[in-house]
């Protein structure tokens, strides 16, 4: 059977890591996108301990950086050939105005900026992904 591939952003915590538990559970190789690779290491460990023949990997990447946000783009196109689902799950609430690396608001950067750029970026291997009846 064919493997599903999902990437799921902010997989290293809350909501994210719950998702990203559940699709590699499923079946799915999941890639978590996520900015702290100790964490994002500690992630894996984590579900794997649970499901030994999973498989999840991670991608690192500041999403509210627009450069991040493509480097990341390309290094999953490159390691997949389609992708079955796309979660973009990160994000922030922050309560003061800060500004991102871009200079726009940080939380508008990433909240809408990098998750738009990033599905974008991403459309053509998520058509290829439903092509294959996704
Ligand atoms: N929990 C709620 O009640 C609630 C309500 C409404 C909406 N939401 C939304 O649901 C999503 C998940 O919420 P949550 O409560 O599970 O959040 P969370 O526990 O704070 O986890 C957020 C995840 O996103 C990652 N992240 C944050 N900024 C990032 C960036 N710039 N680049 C890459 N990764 C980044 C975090 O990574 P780090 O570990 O590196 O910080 C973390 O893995 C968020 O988008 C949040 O806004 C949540």
């Amino acid at each position: 059977m064919e493997t599903k591939i999902a990437i799921v952003t902010g997989g290293t915590a809350g909501i994210g890591k719950e998702i990203a538990r559940g699709l590699v559970r499923r079946g799915f190789l999941v890639g978590i996108v996520c900015r702290n690779e100790m964490r994002g290491r500690a992630t894996v460990e984590e579900l794997l301990e649970e499901v030994p023949e999973g498989r999840v990997e991670i991608f690192l990447a500041d999403l509210s950086v627009l450069m991040d946000v493509r480097r990341v783009a390309a290094s999953l196109e490159e390691r997949f050939d389609r992708v079955h689902v796309l979660v973009n799950n990160a994000g922030v609430h922050l309560m003061r105005a800060k500004e991102s690396a871009d200079g726009y608001d940080r939380m508008i950067a990433t909240n809408h900026l990098g998750p738009f750029l990033l599905t974008n970026l991403l459309l053509g291997h998520l058509e290829k992904g439903a092509r294959r009846g996704w």
